[in-house]
C-alpha cells in the first residue's frame, strides 16, 4: 500500500515551496489552496493531455504515395493495394485466417450479420452497455435485438442471464468487449455451441484485448473492429471483420462490395450488398498507424495498472473488476464506479463536472440504450409490426427491463484512452483530483 498522506503533503507543501512556477508549467498544483476547482480552487492538473489521433511524416508520405500512384480505389488495377496489405497485417496480428476491411465498425457488424444470414424474424442477444451501433447493426437487418442485463462489477455482459433469454427465434449473440475487456469468452462460446447460436464479437473497442491468450474478435464466428477517429487504430473512419471461416469471409467480402462475390463457392453468394469499401488512402494510413499500436497499448496498460493501484487508496472509487481470464486488457476506456454514499450523495453529473473541473478528461459513460428513442421507433415501425406481430413486440417491451444496468448507470464513469497515454505522473494527478473531490464532496453538493 502506498503512503497517501505523504504524497498529499508533498504535493501541497513541498511542491509549492520548492518547485513553484516550474510545477505549474508541468500541470502540478502549486497553491496550498485545497478547494476543489469546481468551487474556485486551482485544478489538480493544469497541463495538456495527449492529442489524438497521432500522425507523423510516415502518414504524410504514405498519403502522398497514394495520391501520386493514381490508384485511389482498392480494386483499381496495378500495384499492391494498401487495403490488401493492411488486411493481411491485421489478420496476422489478431491471429485470424481472414480480414475484410470495411468503411466503419458499424458496417463490419452489418456485413457480419448478413454473412450469417441474420434477417427478419431472427432475434439477436446483445448487452445494453454499448454504443448504439451494436443495436443499429441488428436493426438494419430487421432482426430483433434482445437485451440481456449487464454485470455491474465488470460492465461486461452478465452471462448467467443469457441462456434464459434464448428463444426459438434466437440466432446469434453479439458480445461487446466494453472498454477493451470481455466477459468469459470460453463460457460464452460453450453456451453458443451448445445452443446452436452464431457469435459476432463487437471488438470495436478491443484492438489488443485478449481472453486466455487469444485475441478478442477471434473467439466467435466473426469479430468486428472499428478504426473510427477515437480508436487505437484509426483512419478517421474504418473497420474490419475478422474470421477464420472462409465461407463467412467470402460473404462479408461480397456484402461489402455490392454483393459481388470473389469466391467461386456457391455458398458465398449473398442476398444483396452495398458499398462498404475502404479507400487506398485509409489503407495507407492504417498501415502507418499499425506501427504504433503495440507501443501505445503497452503504455496504456502500464498507466492503467498504475492508476488502478493509486485508486485503491481513494475512498469511494473502484475500478471495474477485470475477470481472471483477461490475459490482456485493451485499455480503450478506464471504467470505474464512484460511490455516492462516500461522496455526500453526489449525483453522477455533479461528480463528472467536479472531476472535469480539476482538468481531468472524464465521461459519464453510456446512457440507458434500451430506453432511447429508437425503441419506440422500432416497436411502432410497420415492418417490425408485420414481421413480429403485436404480441411478440408487447412481450419485448415487457421484458425490456434491465435493473442491474440501470443501477450501474448511476455510478459508472470512464477516462478515455488518451488519458492513459499521458506521462505516468499524470495518473497521480487523476487520483489526487478524485481524492480532492471526495474530501470536499459535502461542500460541492451544498453549492449545487
Ligand atoms: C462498442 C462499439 N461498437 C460499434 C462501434 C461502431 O464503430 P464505428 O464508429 O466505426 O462505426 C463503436 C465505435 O464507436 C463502438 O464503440
Amino acid at each position: 500500500m502506498r503512503p497517501t498522506l505523504d504524497r498529499r503533503q508533498f504535493s501541497q507543501a513541498a511542491l509549492t515551496a520548492t518547485l513553484g512556477s516550474a510545477a505549474a508549467a508541468h500541470g502540478l498544483p502549486v497553491a496550498a489552496d485545497d478547494r476543489p476547482a469546481v468551487l474556485g480552487g486551482p485544478p489538480a492538473w493544469r497541463g495538456t493531455w495527449p492529442a489524438w489521433p497521432i500522425a507523423d511524416g510516415g502518414e504524410e508520405q504514405a498519403l502522398r504515395e497514394v495520391v501520386q500512384s493514381g490508384r485511389w480505389f482498392r480494386y483499381a488495377a496495378g500495384g499492391p493495394s494498401t487495403v490488401d496489405g493492411f488486411e493481411q497485417q491485421w489478420a496476422r496480428q489478431v491471429g485470424a485466417a481472414h480480414c475484410q476491411a470495411t468503411n466503419s465498425g458499424t458496417s463490419s457488424l452489418i456485413a457480419s450479420l448478413a454473412a450469417l444470414e441474420i434477417g427478419p424474424g431472427d432475434e439477436v442477444l446483445i448487452p445494453p452497455y454499448t454504443f448504439v451501433a451494436t443495436v443499429n447493426a441488428v436493426l438494419m437487418h430487421y432482426a430483433l435485438p434482445v437485451f440481456v442485463d449487464t454485470d455491474p462489477a465488470t460492465a461486461q455482459w452478465d452471462l448467467s442471464l443469457v441462456e434464459a433469454r434464448i428463444a426459438d427465434a434466437t440466432r446469434a449473440m453479439a458480445p461487446v468487449h466494453l472498454g477493451g475487456a470481455s466477459c468469459d469468452m470460453e463460457a460464452l462460446m460453450t453456451l453458443a455451441r451448445r445452443r446452436g447460436l452464431a457469435v459476432v464479437e463487437d471488438a470495436c473497442q478491443a484492438h489488443t484485448g485478449e481472453w486466455r491468450g487469444r485475441r478478442l474478435g477471434t473467439w466467435g464466428d466473426i469479430g468486428c473492429f472499428s478504426f473510427q477517429n477515437g480508436k487505437h487504430l484509426t483512419c478517421g473512419d474504418g473497420g474490419a471483420a475478422v474470421t477464420s471461416d472462409a465461407m463467412l469471409y467470402g460473404r462479408v467480402q461480397a456484402w461489402h462490395n455490392q454483393g459481388i462475390a470473389r469466391s467461386p463457392d456457391p455458398q458465398v453468394a449473398v442476398r444483396t450488398g452495398g458499398n462498404f469499401r475502404l479507400t487506398q488512402f485509409q489503407g495507407a494510413i492504417l498501415q502507418q498507424q499499425l506501427k504504433r499500436l503495440e507501443e501505445h497499448a503497452r503504455q496504456r496498460e502500464q498507466n492503467a495498472a498504475r492508476l488502478r493501484e493509486l485508486l485503491s487508496d481513494v475512498p469511494g472509487v473502484a475500478p471495474k473488476k477485470i475477470l481472471p481470464g483477461t490475459t490482456r486488457h485493451g485499455c480503450h476506456l478506464f471504467v470505474f464506479d464512484f460511490d455516492p454514499a462516500v461522496f455526500a450523495g453526489m449525483a453522477k453529473s455533479q461528480f463528472v463536472r467536479a472531476v472535469a473541473a480539476e482538468g481531468i478528461p472524464i465521461a459519464g459513460g453510456y446512457a440507458a440504450l434500451h430506453r432511447q428513442p429508437w425503441v419506440e421507433r422500432m416497436l411502432t415501425n410497420r415492418g417490425y409490426q408485420q414481421i413480429y406481430g403485436a404480441s411478440r413486440l408487447r412481450r419485448w417491451r415487457e421484458e425490456n427491463v434491465l435493473p442491474a444496468n440501470d443501477r450501474m448507470l448511476l455510478t459508472t464513469c470512464w477516462f478515455p484512452q488518451t488519458t492513459l497515454l499521458a506521462e505516468p505522473s499524470a495518473m497521480d494527478r487523476i487520483a489526487e483530483a478524485l481524492r480532492r473531490v471526495q474530501r470536499h464532496a459535502a461542500e460541492i453538493v451544498r453549492a449545487a
